[in-house]
């Protein structure tokens, strides 16, 4: 089954067309997402994670449709993003990382030991009692990752999670993202050298798909682009 597969996709943001006849077929696990400012990157990890609708063409992830299957998506994708500040829900670290399994119905004990699993696995059990706004900016983005790791996800999509963090946050975050825990990735990011730990990547122009495959030989066509 493909992971990401792409056919003829189109998306129209504020009347334009900033996704133009996207076609791409990739089966890989881990997928690097890359290119300029303002070239659809962003526009198509929400409609992957469907946060936003085509106008046009085809689109399935994992296998499902995001407009067909949209709750059985929502249920299989957890979304990283950027800002580790807006993605903080809850006042408490716990009771934020739980908040993300509040669709599971599950027992309070269950509940319980699924986020002190999580916050274990990303290096927070120390501050489960601590007010999420008193952490530092790595410890949140950790907080995010948390939060989606701890449903399980069959995909994750994330969007420049490491913009904001120093490098050896970023690559704590990166090194969690991409290790194999079952879960696929899709992963936008501008650091190049974090898109080629990927297995495959899509370079993105002007809202259309300029190269796709193997991660080295597309990060090796950008910087070539780069350089002219
Ligand atoms: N809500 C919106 N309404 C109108 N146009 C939008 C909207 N969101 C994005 N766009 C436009 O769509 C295009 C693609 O934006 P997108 O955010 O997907 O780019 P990106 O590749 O993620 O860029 P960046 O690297 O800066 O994050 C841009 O030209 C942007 O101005
Ligand atoms: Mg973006």
């Amino acid at each position: 089954m493909s992971t990401l597969r792409c056919d003829g996709l189109s998306a129209r943001l504020g009347g334009r067309e900033v996704l133009r006849d996207v076609t791409l077929d990739l089966d890989a696990r881990t997928i690097a997402v890359i290119g300029d400012n303002g070239s659809g990157k962003s526009t198509f990890a929400r409609l992957i994670a469907g946060l936003a609708t085509r106008s046009a063409g085809g689109l399935t992830v994992l296998g499902l449709d995001p407009d067909r299957d949209a709750a059985d998506l929502r249920r299989r994708v957890a979304l990283v993003l950027s800002n580790p500040d807006a993605q903080i829900v809850m006042p408490m670290v716990a009771d934020d990382v739980g908040f993300s399994l509040r669709a599971e119905r599950l027992a309070k004990a269950e509940r319980a030991e699924r986020v002190a699993r999580a916050l274990a696995r990303f290096g927070l059990a120390d501050l489960a009692d601590r007010p999420a706004h008193d952490l530092s900016g790595g410890q949140k983005q950790l907080l995010a990752l948390c939060g989606a790791f701890v449903r399980d996800p069959a995909l994750v999509v994330a969007d420049e999670p490491t913009a904001s963090l120093d490098a050896r946050n970023a690559r704590r975050v990166a090194d969690h993202l991409l290790a194999d825990t079952g879960h696929a990735l899709v992963l936008v990011t501008h650091d190049l050298a974090l898109a080629r730990r990927c297995d495959a990547a899509v370079l993105f122009a002007e809202g259309s798909v300029s190269a796709a495959g193997a991660a080295s030989g597309v990060v090796d066509a950008y910087e070539r682009a780069l350089a002219c």
